[in-house]
């Protein structure tokens, strides 16, 4: 018997999915090339936190991949992938920190905006995949306050 009986709504569910791993996937790379690329000691404190976020975001990646395998679908391969995160290209002025941040906040919210409809999709039908997203929100949530705490700061004349 599958887990999810209704197919229709499985290959919904497994599809959105697979564009959660790919948002994951770009945000990875983003984020190690502008935790390395940034020069400047105003740019520290926005270089490890990056860094820091690498690591969430691959587990987050692997925690998609594995529903989706769990949902009968299959993790794609890198001939698949088709980049969508312009404003976090690496900036031509490595000390233009602002706009790291505010590129970091446009794909927080948009992950935010990705995953509240994944869960709402997942209602009534699968609370396992409604369950991890859930907790994924909550830390791009976190990821989301923390650079808008940095813009802040960094827009104080
Ligand atoms: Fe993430
Ligand atoms: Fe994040």
């Amino acid at each position: 018997m599958p887990i999810i009986r209704d197919e229709a709504k499985r290959k919904e569910i497994v599809s959105l999915l697979t564009q959660a791993y790919w948002m994951e996937i770009e945000t990875v790379q983003s984020y190690i090339a502008n935790s390395i690329n940034l020069d400047g000691v105003r740019a520290e404190e926005i270089k490890n936190s990056l860094q820091t976020d690498v690591t969430a975001e691959i587990g987050h990646a692997q925690q998609f991949g594995r529903r989706i395998k769990e949902l009968y679908g299959r993790v794609p391969g890198s001939f698949d992938f088709k980049p969508s995160q312009r404003s976090l290209q690496p900036p031509a002025d490595t000390t233009d920190v602002v706009s790291v941040i505010k590129g970091v906040i446009e794909a927080e919210q948009g992950a935010i905006d990705h995953y509240t409809k994944v869960i709402q999709s997942c209602e009534g039908v699968d609370y396992v995949t409604q369950d991890m997203v859930v907790k994924i929100l909550a830390d791009e949530e976190g990821h989301l306050r923390e650079f808008e705490g940095f813009l802040k700061e960094y827009e104080r004349k």
